[in-house]
């Protein structure tokens, strides 16, 4: 199990309050798609992914990025049992949908771009990115749980 810092709980909590899931989930997710583009392969039924300006402007890319970003609350509120947390969704993308987990980290680095874009070196600091990268690594670490 991952040990937290109090300092690394409310720096999580901190910026968790602060992100807006509607705004920075269909960023990452569309800049997922755009600098790893293999990733496109899993949603060949979003329609045009021509260019980056097809993928920024794509709405199923922003409401399924919307969903990814919303899951994470999950975790937020789970951070000490974040594998529970995301068993079944980690089933469904082993099993189901066959995502390479090494994609999961992938996303995980387009969030924090989009996160470190957004807040600046005053509001993503090297301790908030500290805390806000282990959180993830958690959750892509929980991600690719189920998969053997
Ligand atoms: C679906 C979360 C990473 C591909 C979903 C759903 C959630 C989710 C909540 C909807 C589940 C449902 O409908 O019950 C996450 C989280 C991720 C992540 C938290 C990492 C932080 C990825 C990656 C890929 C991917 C990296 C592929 C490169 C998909 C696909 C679907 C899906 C194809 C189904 C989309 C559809 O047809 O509606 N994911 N996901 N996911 N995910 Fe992920």
């Amino acid at each position: 199990m991952v040990e937290w810092t109090a300092a690394e709980r409310s720096a999580v909590a901190g910026l968790w309050g602060k992100i807006s899931v509607d705004e920075i989930g269909p960023q990452a997710l569309a800049r997922l798609l755009i600098v790893s583009p293999w990733t496109q392969r899993h949603f060949s039924s979003f329609g045009n992914l021509s260019s980056p300006a097809a993928i920024m402007g794509n709405p199923k890319v922003a409401a399924h990025g919307k969903t990814v970003m919303g899951a994470l609350d999950k975790a937020v509120k789970n951070m000490d049992n974040i594998k529970g947390a995301y068993r079944d969704l980690s089933v469904m993308h082993s099993e189901k949908l066959h995502v390479d987990p090494d994609n999961f980290r992938l996303l995980a680095d387009c969030i924090t771009v989009c996160v470190a874009m957004k807040f600046g070196p005053s509001g993503f600091s090297a301790d908030a990115q500290e805390a806000w990268q282990k959180f993830l690594t958690a959750v892509v670490s929980a991600l690719g749980r189920q998969y053997h």
